[in-house]
């Protein structure tokens, strides 16, 4: 019996992950088990798991994973405000460990020695591929093919072509497209050059905010624990809940983000994002925040999300810092729980209520009107002792900033 080994392609349906079937087959030697992830990108994923068949798998799989990434990945980015550099919400990043981990659970089961995906060497996705993987199977080997091979886009065509895999005809969309359920990621073609603004027709999930309705609309947002439970008042699964937010929020143009990113592997790229839902949530979840977390709290974690926003864009998914940084995120959301109105008008998503039981905002000290508990007396003798380090630092002569001589000075 001849033994010939398993190799476990991530497949997307796109013209590198199907090239790679063939050029896996005959420059590793290996039979390819394809693996299509569902993560709430578009399209007619049967389809491009038969597609991998036709293209030369021994073996095609389809799983749907949408309520797992909304769960496991998306819910502790949104508890942690997950930006990237401060704008970007990671969607893509996110998407990376869980395939990554469905990668090798098929591995397992089919005994393959190698996982492999279509990423090239210029970008991020590779590096968390290529870590989230060996993080939980340090044995198997990645092959990364379109790191390796040196074929052009034409190449790669004729290389299809030779092997009998379908290619789209007509020209090629000259934008590369990822997309799941926290957003759409769009680089490429003419966005290369960071100096022009996006033609209208790179975006496919939102409305230009200038043809978007005149008339504002509002979501009302109930969350549980730092999770968006309800929409409206219907409660809905966090997966559900995404994509009608993505829906509801795109058709008022919000979530386009235009990004001048710093990628892992040192070089710059200008992505465009269209993630109508995670801009709302986002929003929504730091108001709730604000009214339910003491200042202390709020800056600490911060920091905190900083440094998990990072971890995830580089590939750091399952490792001990991160998983230890999510046990604190977590035991700060006990009480972010509660109601957010957010007002969708033209492109922008703005805060204009926000209500929960656990509240920490109080009228009655906020106050300037009747019913005010605030004792002023007390702010005296606060600012006195708030201020000591300061004022005697500044009192001190042999200090270059001590401001007491000057006048003495100018007289003589
Ligand atoms: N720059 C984003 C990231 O690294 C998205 C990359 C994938 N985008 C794409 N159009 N292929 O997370």
């Amino acid at each position: 019996m001849s033994h010939r080994s398993k190799v476990v392609l991530a497949y997307s349906g796109g013209l590198d992950t199907s090239v790679a079937i063939p050029w896996l087959r005959e420059k590793k030697g290996a039979d390819v088990v394809a693996l299509t992830v569902n993560v709430g990108q578009p399209g007619d994923l049967e389809a491009v798991r038969a597609k991998a068949e036709r293209s030369g798998a021994a073996k095609a799989l389809l799983v749907d994973a949408r309520q797992e990434f909304a769960e496991e990945f998306l819910a502790p980015a949104l508890r942690a405000n997950a930006l990237y550099e401060g704008i970007y919400p990671l969607g893509t990043a996110l998407a990376r460990p869980l395939i990554g981990r469905h990668l090798v659970e098929v591995a397992r089961r089919e005994g393959a020695t190698y996982v492999a995906h279509g990423c090239t060497a210029k970008g991020n996705d590779q590096v968390r591929f290529d870590l989230s993987t060996t993080s939980l199977a340090p044995d198997l080997e990645v092959i990364a093919p379109a790191r390796e091979w040196k074929m052009t886009r034409e190449e790669e065509v004729a290389y299809a072509a030779q092997h009998g895999i379908p290619v789209a005809s007509g020209p090629a969309s000259p934008y590369s497209i990822d997309e799941n359920l926290w957003g759409r990621s769009i680089e490429c073609g003419v966005l290369e050059d960071p100096a022009i603004e996006p033609p209208e027709e790179v975006f496919g999930w939102t409305r230009s905010p200038q043809s978007a309705p005149d008339q504002p609309s509002y979501v009302q947002l109930s969350f549980e624990r730092g999770l968006p439970v309800a929409v409206d008042g219907h409660r809905v699964p966090l997966a559900e809940l995404i994509v009608q937010m993505n829906r509801t929020a795109g058709a008022a143009g919000v979530g386009r983000i235009d990004h001048l990113e710093s990628r892992v592997v040192g070089i710059k790229s200008r992505e465009i994002y269209e993630c109508p839902g995670a801009t709302v949530l986002l929003a929504a979840h730091q108001a709730l925040e604000a009214l339910t977390l003491p200042r202390d709290l709020l800056d600490f974690k911060r920091t905190v999300e900083q440094r998990y926003a990072q971890m995830v864009y580089d590939g750091f998914w399952f490792t001990p810092l991160r998983g230890a940084l999510d046990a604190f995120v977590t035991s700060t959301q006990e009480r972010v729980t509660g109601e957010v109105a957010v007002k969708l008008y033209k492109g922008s998503a703005r805060v204009v209520g926000r209500r929960s039981p656990h509240s920490i905002y109080q009228q009655s000290l906020a106050t300037y009107s009747s019913g005010d508990r605030f004792r002023p007396e007390m702010s005296e003798g606060f600012i006195y002792v708030w201020g000591l380090p300061a004022r005697t630092w500044a009192a001190t002569a042999s200090h270059p900033a001590a401001v007491a001589p000057r006048a003495a000075k100018h007289r003589s």
